[in-house]
């Protein structure tokens, strides 16, 4: 009898023991996949990192100091004056597309650390954002501008998730605390941010709100409580770009801010911008492809972006110097003339030189 009872003991063990043996085999190789299928990502992660084309141009030749902002003075003053010292204000750029408002915008922080009295610290952020790409979300699960709270039902099996602990997540106002938030097209912020904005801006910091915060619950950290109780700090400057019209932006946000604006640039600023740009290149530029692009430019971006166009054409001729011939084809092929075909003028001696389409 005994031995019956030993050997179905013996027989149950080992059952157990050889399902527990195949388990750990089976998570060991697991591990072993995602350990292999992880280190595959990460070279090819490392492999696109060593590819790096050219940056545009555009980028390249940015403003570096305000100085270099063309044909703004009295904008590049005003912001300066609303930027600098020690009571800075909230700003809205107005102005057309490529004259310079972003350009302006990422160099006035700098400036205003510069100054005397100024509250901004060394290390104080400028956080830059497009209100075009601003997701809006009616529950707030993420909220890249404002912040949201990750709350445990989204959180899955994670610790806080388990543990029923309803996670602050911080948005570009928090990001930006002490410094800049800088929003581009801050025209197209949809309204229900804008509000909030606007209510962050009078609070200098963002309240949350969750249905799993339990202000008694002792497993929640007490910088999570902190959060919920004071909220999360949110003391920034705000500038704001637009190229719409100061009646197309919300009375709330205007009323609370500085309004500068930037003018759109004549042919003779063009012709600094396009002079500027191809000296910081180290190209040279004929004077006619010069008096031809600021004529057609509709603006410094667009300035620049014809620039390289021509340089590319005399490139591909294995010449160095852009001319007006260069300037010409570029116009007409990129349709800068309103459909018409530049013939030419005095400037623009031979004709049948521009390349066909
Ligand atoms: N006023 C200007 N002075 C010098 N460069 C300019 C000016 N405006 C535009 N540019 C050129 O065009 C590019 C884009 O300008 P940006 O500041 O982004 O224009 P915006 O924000 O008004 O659309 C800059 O990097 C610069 O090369
Ligand atoms: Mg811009």
């Amino acid at each position: 009898m005994t031995s019956i009872i030993t050997i179905t003991q013996l027989f149950f063990t080992l059952i157990i023991g050889m399902y527990f043996f195949t388990r750990l085999k089976s998570e060991k190789s697991d591990t072993h996949l995602l350990d292999e299928s992880a280190k595959k990502s990460k070279a090819r992660l490392d492999e696109m990192r060593r590819i790096h084309l050219r940056e545009p141009l555009t980028e390249t030749v940015r403003p570096k100091d305000m100085s270099e902002i063309i044909g703004q003075e009295e904008g590049i003053r005003a912001i300066t004056a609303a930027l600098c010292g020690p009571h800075p204000q909230h700003v809205i750029i107005y102005g057309p597309a490529g004259v310079g408002k972003t350009a302006a915008a990422r160099l006035a922080l700098g400036e205003a650390k510069k100054s005397v009295g100024t509250p901004f610290l060394r290390n104080a952020k400028f956080i830059e954002t497009d209100a075009t790409i601003m997701r809006c979300d009616e529950r707030s699960i993420a909220d890249p501008l404002i912040g949201s709270v990750h709350d445990p039902i989204y959180q899955g099996a994670g610790a806080y998730g388990t543990a029923g602990i309803p996670q602050p997540k911080a948005g570009a106002v928090t990001k930006a605390h002490g410094g800049v938030l800088f929003i581009d097209e801050i025209g197209e912020l949809p309204s229900s941010q804008l509000n909030k904005l606007l209510k962050v801006l009078e609070d200098r910091r963002v309240f949350f709100e969750s249905a799993y915060y339990n202000e008694f619950d002792k497993n929640i950290p007490d910088y999570i409580h902190d959060i919920f109780k004071n909220g999360m700090p949110a003391d920034f400057r705000l500038i704001g770009a637009t190229t719409k019209g100061g009646d197309d932006i919300p009375e709330a946000i205007r009323s609370r801010c500085i309004e500068i604006f930037f003018n759109p640039l004549t042919c003779a600023d063009i012709e600094k911008i396009i002079v500027s740009t191809s000296n910081r290149l180290k190209i040279s530029v004929d004077s006619g492809a010069i008096e031809l692009i600021s004529q057609y430019a509709k603006n410094g971006r667009d300035a620049v972006k014809i620039l390289q166009m021509a340089k590319n054409n005399a490139f591909l001729d294995g010449r160095g110097t852009i001319t007006a011939r260069d300037a010409l084809w570029t116009l007409n092929t990129c349709r800068y003339t309103n459909g018409r075909l530049l013939t030419g003028d005095d400037r623009i001696v031979d004709i049948s030189i521009i390349k066909p389409n």
